[in-house]
C-alpha cells in the first residue's frame, strides 16, 4: 500500500491542493476530519473547530480513525467478493489507505471513481491521481443523484454488468432530512448492476447526546452542518440491502481484524454496515 504521508505538506503550506475559491476561514468537514486523522490538509479554522469538538468529545480522533478503518475493511471485504469497481461518494481528502490502494492490493486492475463536493478534497485527489487511468475524481453534490449518475466517469463505471462497490462512508450525516437520505441511497442502489455491494457508515448521538449536540453546533455555521441520527433512523438507509454479517454495528465491531480493536471497548459514535444490493 502506498504511504502518502511522506508527501503531506506542512499545514500552513498552500499550493495546487488549495484552489483559489477555497474558503479557508470556515471549517470544512473534509478538512476537520483530515485533521482528526492526523493529515496535513487543513487550515487554522479547521483546527480550531477540531479543538472545540475534542473538548466536548474527547474520543473524536478515535471515532474518526474507527470510521476510516471500517472503510478499509469494507473495501477489502468487497475485493474479496470479486468487486473490482468502486464508486466512493463523499470520498474526502486522500489519506493513507485510500480506496484504490486497498482495492489494488487485491486486484491491480481495480477502478475507482471518487466523488466529493469539497474543493480541497477534489483538488488534492486530482493531484494524487494525475495520470492514473483507472481512477477518476468527480466534483459533484451527492444529493443531486441525476447529475452524479450522468457524469461520464460514473457512467463508464456503472454501464457494464460488473458489480460495483458503492461507498457511502461517513457522509449521510451531512444530508438533512428534507433531502431524503433513504431515498437518495435507494436511487444510487437502483443504478448498480446486480451483485453489487454497498457500505454505509453514519455518526450518531446515541451514546453521547450532549457532546454530539455541541459538535453539531460547532459545525452548524460551516458549509457542512451535521445531522446525527439514532440507530432507528440509520437502519432505513439499508432498506435495499441484504446486510452481511455482523449487520449494522459500531464501526469497530464490523469484522475487526485481529488486534485492531478491543471488542470489550469499541469506539462508540459511528454505526456501520455492508450489504448486498437486493434485486
Ligand atoms: C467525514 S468525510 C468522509 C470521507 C471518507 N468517506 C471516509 O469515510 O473516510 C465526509 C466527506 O463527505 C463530503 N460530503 C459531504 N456532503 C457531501 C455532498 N452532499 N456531496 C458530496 N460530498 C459530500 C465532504 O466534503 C467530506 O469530504
Amino acid at each position: 500500500m502506498t504511504d502518502t504521508s511522506a508527501w503531506l505538506p506542512d499545514q500552513t503550506t498552500t499550493g495546487a491542493w488549495v484552489p483559489d475559491e477555497t474558503d479557508t476561514t470556515r471549517p470544512s468537514a473534509a478538512r476537520v476530519y483530515d485533521f482528526l486523522l492526523g493529515g496535513g490538509h487543513n487550515f487554522a479554522a479547521d483546527r480550531a473547530a477540531a479543538a472545540r469538538i475534542e473538548q466536548v468529545l474527547p474520543n473524536a480522533r478515535r471515532v474518526a480513525r474507527s470510521n476510516r478503518a471500517f472503510l478499509r475493511r469494507a473495501v477489502r471485504y468487497m475485493a474479496s467478493q470479486g468487486i473490482t469497481r468502486f464508486l466512493d461518494l463523499g470520498s474526502g481528502i486522500p489519506t493513507v489507505g485510500n480506496v484504490h490502494e486497498i482495492a489494488r492490493d487485491a486486484n491491480p486492475d481495480s477502478r475507482v471513481v471518487y466523488v466529493d463536493f469539497e474543493s480541497v478534497a477534489v483538488a488534492h485527489s486530482r493531484l494524487l491521481l494525475d495520470g492514473d487511468e483507472r481512477t477518476a475524481v468527480v466534483e459533484a453534490d451527492l444529493t443531486d443523484p441525476d447529475t452524479v449518475l450522468a457524469d461520464e466517469d460514473v457512467r463508464a463505471l456503472l454501464d457494464t454488468d460488473e458489480p460495483v462497490g458503492l461507498l457511502l462512508v461517513a457522509v449521510f450525516h451531512f444530508v438533512p432530512d428534507h433531502k431524503d437520505p433513504a431515498g437518495l441511497v435507494h436511487k444510487y442502489l437502483s443504478a448498480l448492476p446486480a451483485g453489487s455491494l454497498a457500505a454505509i457508515s453514519h455518526l450518531t448521538a446515541d451514546h453521547d447526546p450532549e457532546g454530539m449536540a455541541e459538535v453539531a453546533e460547532t459545525m452548524a455555521t460551516s458549509p457542512n452542518p451535521m445531522f446525527f441520527r439514532p440507530l432507528g433512523q440509520i437502519t432505513p438507509l439499508f432498506a435495499g440491502l441484504d446486510l452481511v454479517e455482523p449487520g449494522l454495528v459500531d464501526a469497530d465491531l464490523w469484522r475487526p481484524e485481529p488486534g485492531s480493536t478491543d471488542p470489550e471497548d469499541p469506539a462508540r459514535g459511528v454505526y456501520a454496515g455492508v450489504g448486498r444490493v437486493r434485486r
